[in-house]
């Protein structure tokens, strides 16, 4: 396979140089902070309040607080406003796409040959992101997803006989991150959401043509990804891989040869990568969060048991999605969870198009809007967005209790009407933004609750699992993915199962 041994040359010329050669990003650098204070006096959002950086790897909680005290409209930066109105996410992240992402997300590219080489995530032109996206699509719709869920099991069954008899393939036998992937991926974020915050350094640093300064690249993943793709060329994965039992990259070969204008084999890396490392943080950030939510309050839990017990009848094997998507309960508790802590928790940067943008005062009426002296205006330009965190505690839409963990918010009140519950959902549901929304919504999203939904179902109907110290916190840190820390070391027990 030509083709992929070359790129497999190419990436392995890209690997870390760690030069403390400074002076090349000091001066740029010192050039940069005398154009924003240059900027800063011919200033249109000098109005509106904020810091100039939030502070480092708590951003989504400070910015939280921002808002409490500011209201909704919080500065970030020189050209930077964060909204927290949950009626602008259907404007900003609508299927028309003329709301661009920003170059914050250039910074989540990887570099091949000197080049910059963008994926589906950061692209941010509307016309070559469609063009990418369109060709693998079908393959992540509810449809798509469900041929993998064998694959699944596998993993699921595999990760139950490790706990039940630390019986040592990949991440799960040697118990660790063997090769230092998952390492790399989160130094690799950390300095993404670092150096997105003022994107052209990104030039200086990790794209840097003569010495590159960056963080360690994905070269892990990006080197699991090329492997794959020449043992599969080459017919020398047989003992992983079943051709019946097709797997992404499957799917990805063949739209190459469907769509070879679009799909080359770099673009087939592209893609892999994008399934190893936007897929693992937010899916596992999710599962943490329901374990560490969900087994802390004794009702919700033993609730969830009990309603998986009455449905699943073959408690031995991996709970089916067909199952885990049929209790209501189940639903309930992972939404929740998902909303005290998405997966992603910054920002979601766009650029405001041509015009401007209007932002809908919460006191004004239809027919006050003309002569309404607070509306408020941000010129074109501007960079606006919503952080899936803070709308997602936003009181007007969930309550005055929208700091605590309950999972009954999902579900219908017994005294409530339905029409009343109805229209309480639908609020919930135009403010979730935990997987985007328009044409940038999180591609993964069904995969990623394939996943969970049965990773949770599995484990609560074949284990009892208890916090072994109630008071024990979890420590976030949030880059782009908000990765929790300690606070969930939990006692299992096999339950009496198989009957
Ligand atoms: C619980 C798990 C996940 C969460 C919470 C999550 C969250 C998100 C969010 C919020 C976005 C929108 C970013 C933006 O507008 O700026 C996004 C985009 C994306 N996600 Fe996910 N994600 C998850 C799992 C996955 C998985 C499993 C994959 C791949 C297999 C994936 C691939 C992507 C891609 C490719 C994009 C960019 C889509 C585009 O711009 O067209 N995600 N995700
Ligand atoms: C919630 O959203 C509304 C707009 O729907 C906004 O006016 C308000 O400031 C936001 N925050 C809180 C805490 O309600």
């Amino acid at each position: 396979m030509d083709s992929a041994t070359t790129l497999l040359d190419v990436l392995r010329r890209t690997t870390l140089s760690l030069d403390p050669d400074l002076l090349r990003v000091f001066l740029p650098l010192v050039a940069l902070i005398s154009l924003v204070l240059f900027l800063h006096q011919r200033d249109p959002l000098k109005q509106y309040p904020g810091p100039i950086l939030a502070s480092k790897g708590r951003s989504h909680v400070v910015i939280h607080e921002l808002h409490r005290k500011y209201g909704p409209i919080v500065r970030l930066g020189p050209n930077i406003l964060d909204l927290d109105v949950p009626e602008l996410v259907k404007i900003f992240y609508s299927t028309k796409a003329q709301w661009k992402k920003t170059e914050f997300y250039h910074g989540s590219s990887s570099i091949v040959d000197g080049k910059i080489v963008y994926n589906i995530f950061s692209q941010t032109d509307p016309g070559i992101h469609t063009l990418w996206r369109k060709p693998i699509s079908k393959h992540y719709s509810t449809n798509g997803v469900l041929p993998l869920e064998p694959h699944i099991d596998n993993v699921l069954t595999e990760f139950c006989t490790t706990l039940e008899s630390r019986y040592p393939i990949g991440f799960l036998e040697k118990g660790c991150d063997f090769n230092g992937v998952l390492h790399a991926a989160k130094k690799s974020t950390d300095y993404f959401a670092a150096v997105s915050q003022i994107p052209v350094l990104d030039y200086w640093l990790d794209k840097n043509p003569v010495h590159r300064i960056g963080p360690p690249s994905f070269g892990a993943a990006v080197n699991i990804a090329l492997q794959h793709l020449v043992d599969r060329s080459q017919g020398t994965d047989s003992s992983y891989h079943d051709p019946a039992q097709p797997d992404y990259l499957d799917k990805f070969i063949e739209v190459k040869k469907s769509d070879p204008e679009t799909v080359d084999d770099s673009m087939i890396i592209s893609y892999l990568m994008i399934n190893l490392l936007a897929g693992a943080d937010t899916t596992a950030i999710t599962l943490r969060s329901v374990f560490y939510y969900g087994i802390r309050d004794l009702a919700v839990w033993s609730r969830l048991q009990k309603e998986l017990d009455g449905i699943v009848e073959d408690k031995t094997r991996p709970v089916s999605w067909r199952d885990a998507r049929s209790s209501p309960y189940l639903e309930a508790v992972m939404r929740e969870a998902i909303r005290m802590l998405p997966g992603v928790a910054m920002n979601l940067e766009r650029y405001v198009p041509e015009g401007r943008l209007v932002i809908p005062s919460a006191t004004s009426t239809e027919a006050s809007k003309d002569q309404d002296q607070n509306q408020r205006f941000v010129p074109a330009g501007t960079i606006v967005g919503l952080n899936p965190y803070v709308v997602a505690r936003n009181t007007s839409v969930y309550g005055d209790d929208a700091d605590a963990f309950r999972p009954d918010r999902w579900l219908k009140g017994e005294e409530e009407p339905e029409a009343a519950y109805q229209a309480r959902l639908a609020a919930m549901n135009a403010a979730d933004l935990s997987f985007g929304a328009g044409a940038r919504v999180c591609i993964g999203k069904n995969l990623a609750l394939l996943q969970a939904y049965k990773v949770v179902a599995t484990l609560a109907v074949r284990y009892d699992i208890e916090l072994a110290n109630l008071a024990s916190r979890w420590r976030v840190t949030n880059s782009w993915f908000p990765r929790q820390e300690g606070g969930l070391e939990v006692r299992l027990k096999m339950r009496a199962v198989g009957h």
